[in-house]
């Protein structure tokens, strides 16, 4: 679908979110490891405008600079404009100040940087019916249970919109109606020129209520309606730490659910946490506590959890993650087993059939097929071939205070217990490492090496214990 030279988009981002009690501003605060404003301009985005422009005003820098990060690292999103609200009192001197930079298309959608729930079908939807119905203004609209907080609908006799009445300003009667403003509109431009014309300044914070434009578009005789969806969470606008919270679960159950409906395991949704970037085989079960996150990709027939957190990972399948792993930015691959409580930091490649077991950290090593750094090692900046056993308590010493440096392990080595392999260092293949070792030197292949003091037996002049 190319790009609709008709349609352009207005972002509202430029208010601070007081409420959030903050210094970062609200649209910057993630949803499901996603800043909230970027989600708003992935959904608009399936719509093709022809133009997007965000609106920002409370740290503006701030905002542009990290949504600029945001959107470099998406492909295939339109080129995002920014304009800056000099006068920051409100959602409609917002438009008010920004018009300018849609003037020219014919139909604009205005949506708010904090209502990031929408489901790109959805807005689509919205703007069909815009087309449809020949609407000059339209609102998007959801029925609440507890309508608190958000502008009510005042429809007139044939079901058109009349007026948005803000929460603040509503009388009891008002404060009855369960329809409410989304925040997300389309109008025609000439539409929205007009409506936004002489709003005036209102409300407990003296500001221009965008929501006015509705009743100024009804009262010149615009054809105004209302689109309501029939599922509420989309619409969950966001003021409080509160509501990011409830947007964090709605944006969690929805990824569980696609997951789930392909053939993934999840035992307890809601204590289950998984960005939707992350991949996931079939038959893969993932256990409580357990957060996936990033470009993670896990292949079939996994077990991972209870508990722990794997972000940036290559698992490939057959790969059991015991309980309470940490795993960062490193490639697992097919039959290997990690944890219980293993930390496996970044840029490792384990497997295939390897074992990290309890309480072994990895760090920036290649540990080689089927060996095992089975009980309390750490093994960093470590190119370890296969079939290598580690002894309970190995170290590769890999820092001098000042530099790191590298151990190599060839093929089939075995390293006793609680042995320092000090870096930079080569163990050769099928060499033995007796335990309590500290090794300083290279150890060439097939050959026992043994670095420690050894052990006397002293006998007592005079009995020293009764
Ligand atoms: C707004 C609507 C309300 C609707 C709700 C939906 C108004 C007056 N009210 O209320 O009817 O139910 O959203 O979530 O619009 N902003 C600016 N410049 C400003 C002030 C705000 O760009 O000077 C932006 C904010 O960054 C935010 C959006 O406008 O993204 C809405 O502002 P907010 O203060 O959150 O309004 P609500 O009280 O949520
Ligand atoms: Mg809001």
């Amino acid at each position: 679908m190319s790009r609709d030279g008709n349609f352009a988009v207005l972002i509202l981002a430029a208010g601070l979110g007081t409420r959030m009690k903050s210094s970062l501003p609200k649209v910057l605060h993630p949803v499901g490891g996603l800043p909230m404003l970027c989600r708003v301009i992935k959904s608009v985005s399936f719509l093709k405008p022809g133009k997007i422009a965000v609106v920002t005003g409370q740290k503006a820098a701030l905002v542009e600079e990290r949504l600029k990060a945001h959107l470099e690292e998406t492909p295939d999103l339109p080129a995002v404009e920014f304009y800056r609200q000099k006068l920051l009192k409100g959602s409609g001197r917002a438009v008010q100040e920004a018009f300018k930079t849609v003037k020219n298309f014919n139909k604009i959608m205005i949506l708010c940087g904090d209502a990031p729930l929408f489901r790109p079908a959805t807005l689509g939807r919205f703007v069909s019916f815009f087309r449809r119905e020949k609407c000059d203004a339209a609102v998007l609209t959801a029925d609440l249970d507890n309508p608190s907080g958000y502008g009510r609908i005042k429809r007139g006799i044939y079901g058109n919109v009349e007026a948005i009445v803000e929460s603040s300003d509503a009388d009891s009667a008002e404060q009855n109606i369960k329809e409410v403003n989304s925040g997300v509109y389309v109008f025609r431009a000439g539409a929205l020129r007009d409506a936004i014309k002489d709003l005036k300044r209102k409300g407990p914070k003296r500001e221009y209520y965008l929501t006015d434009s509705m009743e100024n578009a009804f009262k010149r005789g615009r054809k105004v309606l209302a689109f309501k969806i029939e599922d509420w969470r989309e619409m969950t606008g966001i003021n409080s730490r509160k509501e990011l919270a409830l947007a964090g679960k709605i944006v969690n159950k929805r990824t569980n659910d696609a997951l789930m409906s392909a053939g993934v395991t999840i035992l307890d949704p809601d204590n289950t946490y998984i960005d939707e970037t992350v991949k996931i085989g079939r038959d893969t079960v993932i256990y409580p506590g357990v957060h996936i996150r990033g470009g993670t990709i896990i292949g079939k027939n996994c077990k991972i959890g209870p508990a722990g957190l794997i972000d940036d990972c290559k698992i490939s399948d057959n790969v059991e993650i015991k309980f309470a792993c940490c795993i960062y930015s490193s490639r697992i691959r097919e039959n290997s087993a990690i944890g219980p409580f293993s930390s496996v930091r970044p840029g490792s490649d384990i497997g295939p059939g390897a074992k990290i077991g309890n309480f072994s950290e990895v760090k920036k090593s290649r540990i080689g097929k089927k060996s095992k750094v089975p009980h309390l090692s750490y093994i960093g900046d470590t190119e370890m071939g296969s079939g290598v056993n580690i002894g309970a308590g190995t170290i590769t010493c890999n820092y001098d205070g000042v530099n790191k440096y590298k151990t190599i392990i060839k093929n089939r080595v075995f390293v006793g217990s609680n042995t320092n392999l000090i870096a930079p260092v080569k163990i050769g293949e099928k060499a033995y490492i007796a335990a309590g070792s500290t090794i300083t030197r290279n150890v060439p292949p097939h050959v026992l090496a043994i670095a420690r003091a050894k052990q006397e037996i002293k006998t007592f002049k005079k009995k020293i214990f009764k």
